[in-house]
């Protein structure tokens, strides 16, 4: 129970006792009272559909209340027979009588505007990879294959570094755009994009997979996803069909290199 509603409301119908109100302004008071009562009174809310049946019910029993003697059917309703027939009241009973559909359709107009939202889907953001790809006619592992450069940090390191150089090249090339200058997913066209860009500064990204995994996501793009990652709005491009196979492992060597982060280690893949 909501105390401060039902205080305020037994205050009311007290100071309508103490002014010696008329009935109807009463039967009005009580109405209006009920429905407050029911709507705001609760902690708990009531359905509106078991409101409306109770409210129902209310005016069958206020109606049955005010026609039950003679003297209060003359008091109610004789202002009432005055008010639609005496010649002094025709302005104000004519804007009454315009009010009551004008009210009807604005409660109308105002349910249906309700705001259109559209339905939330949800979907994965790191689907599972398939365990196999084919990429420009190469059949690529993604369970236990590798980055074909990425050994070439220990064994040549010159050679390694241009291989990062390149993938900068290609980042600030075709990717900067949507995964931003620094890797943080917030490029200039990231803010039309729903899902946004992956955000590789985050700093869980990049540690949490391997670099297979994000050549498969590089290649295939959005249209790769499967079934999990849907719907299939994601913008991110296949850039198997713009870049070659070289340039893709790069780009991938160059966001590890950026963020200064290695990739997950391969789990033993038993067969
Ligand atoms: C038109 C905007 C756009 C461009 C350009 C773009 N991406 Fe994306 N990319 C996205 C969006 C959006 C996502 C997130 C939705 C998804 O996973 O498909 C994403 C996701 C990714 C993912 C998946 C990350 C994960 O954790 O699953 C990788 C990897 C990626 N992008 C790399 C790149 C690389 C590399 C380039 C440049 C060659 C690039 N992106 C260019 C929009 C873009």
């Amino acid at each position: 129970m909501n105390i401060t509603v039902l205080l305020a409301l037994i205050a009311v119908l007290v100071a309508l006792r103490f002014m010696k109100a008329h009935l109807l302004l009463w039967a009005g008071a009580w109405w209006v009272g009920i429905y407050v009562l029911l709507r705001f009174g609760f902690r708990v809310p009531i359905p509106a559909s078991v409101i409306s049946i109770y409210m129902g019910i209310v005016t069958l029993a206020i109606l049955a209340y005010l026609s039950s003697s003679d003297e209060r059917r003359e008091e109610v309703f004789g202002p009432l027979v005055r008010f639609m027939t005496e010649r002094r009241h025709t302005p104000f009973l004519a804007v009454t009588v315009l009010a009551i559909p004008a009210l009807a359709a604005a409660n109308v107009y105002v349910q249906m505007n309700v705001a259109i939202e559209p339905p939330f889907f949800p979907r994965t953001i790191h689907p599972a990879s398939p365990t196999e790809i084919t990429v420009q006619d190469q059949r690529i592992s993604i369970d236990s294959g590798d980055n074909p450069y990425r050994a070439l940090e220990q064994s040549n390191p010159d050679e390694f570094r241009k291989h990062v150089e390149n993938g900068r090249r290609v980042y600030y090339q075709n990717c900067f755009f949507c995964h931003g200058d620094n890797l943080g997913g917030n490029g200039m066209y990231a803010h039309a994009l729903n899902p946004i860009p992956t955000n590789f500064a985050d700093g869980t990204t990049l540690p949490s997979f391997r670099e297979t995994f994000f050549f498969w996501r590089v290649s295939k793009g959005g249209p790769g996803m499967p079934e999990e990652g849907a719907p299939w709005d994601t913008a991110m491009p296949a850039w198997e069909k713009m870049l070659k196979e070289e340039e893709m492992w790069d780009v991938i060597l160059f966001l590890y290199d950026f963020m200064g982060q290695r990739p997950r280690a391969r789990e033993e893949v038993h067969q």
